[in-house]
């Protein structure tokens, strides 16, 4: 017979409970699956009315973000086989109000992620050179950014600060860390305009280098880094503008 092991999922529907509760199910333990295999278990065989998000299946999306026994991770990376002999404890990821059972609100993070504007700012002024109008770099200033770059926008190192948990005001992790990763981009000129968003009480600032997000973050992206080297950028530049009025006076 096949070995099972028991997941104890959250069920909410807030317009009609006051509280979250558990519903237990028995699902297939097998070597290859993930704890998203054994949610769509449940969903496919046991009980339809269970919602959850989910996309790619293998750890690129950032849809499938959930709280496992107690841990933010990716459910499609998390295996089964790594809580046995259970139970699987899954809840939906902390810090977030939840819309319905493990699927949580994210319009928060969409629009702090907006304001840090994760795109490449183009100087008008320094058009792009090469052949074909291209903005050209070397291997080299690419790998300055790469590990930034890694963010899939899943919401984990959100889940995992305990600033952001205690006050939503606070921009966040993976918004400051694609906002180096577009700063430290040799063909990007918004620099003046993110830190102008970063430099205040609810950027940088509000960080108290805890680490949990670069713990939590399933692609060895380190947004705990970023934030230290932002409020030294920060630092450096209110420094510049108090101290170079004072020696064009002299
Ligand atoms: Fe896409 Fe897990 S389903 S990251």
């Amino acid at each position: 017979m096949e070995e099972r092991i028991t997941l104890q999922v959250a069920r909410y529907r807030p317009e009609q409970e006051s509280k979250p509760t558990f519903e237990e199910y028995e699902v297939p333990l097998r070597e290859e699956w993930a704890v998203l295999d054994g949610l769509n278990y449940v969903k496919d065989r046991l009980d339809g009315t269970l919602s959850y998000r989910w996309s790619c299946r293998m750890g690129i999306c950032g849809s499938c973000g959930m709280t496992v026994n107690g841990e933010p991770v990716l459910t499609c990376a998390a295996f089964l086989s790594d809580f046995a002999p259970g139970p699987v404890r899954v809840e939906p990821l902390r810090n977030f109000p939840v819309i319905r059972d493990l699927v949580i609100e994210m319009t928060d993070f969409v629009h702090k992620l907006g304001r840090v504007k994760p795109w490449i700012v183009a100087d008008d002024e320094a058009p792009p050179e090469g052949a074909h109008g291209e903005y050209l770099q070397t291997p080299e200033e690419l790998e300055e950014y790469h590990q930034y770059s890694m963010c899939i926008n899943c919401m984990l190192c959100y889940s995992a600060c305990p600033v952001y948990g205690l006050d939503q005001s606070f921009v966040g992790p993976a918004a400051i860390a694609l906002a180096q990763r577009y700063n430290m981009d040799s063909r990007d000129a918004g620099n003046a305009l993110r830190m102008a968003e970063l430099s205040g009480h609810d950027g940088v600032w509000g960080c108290t280098f805890v680490g949990e997000c670069t713990s939590a973050c399933p692609k060895g992206v380190d947004p705990a880094g970023a934030i230290q080297r932002y409020k030294v950028t920060a630092a450096t530049e209110a420094a510049k503008s108090l101290l170079l009025p004072r020696a064009a006076e002299k």
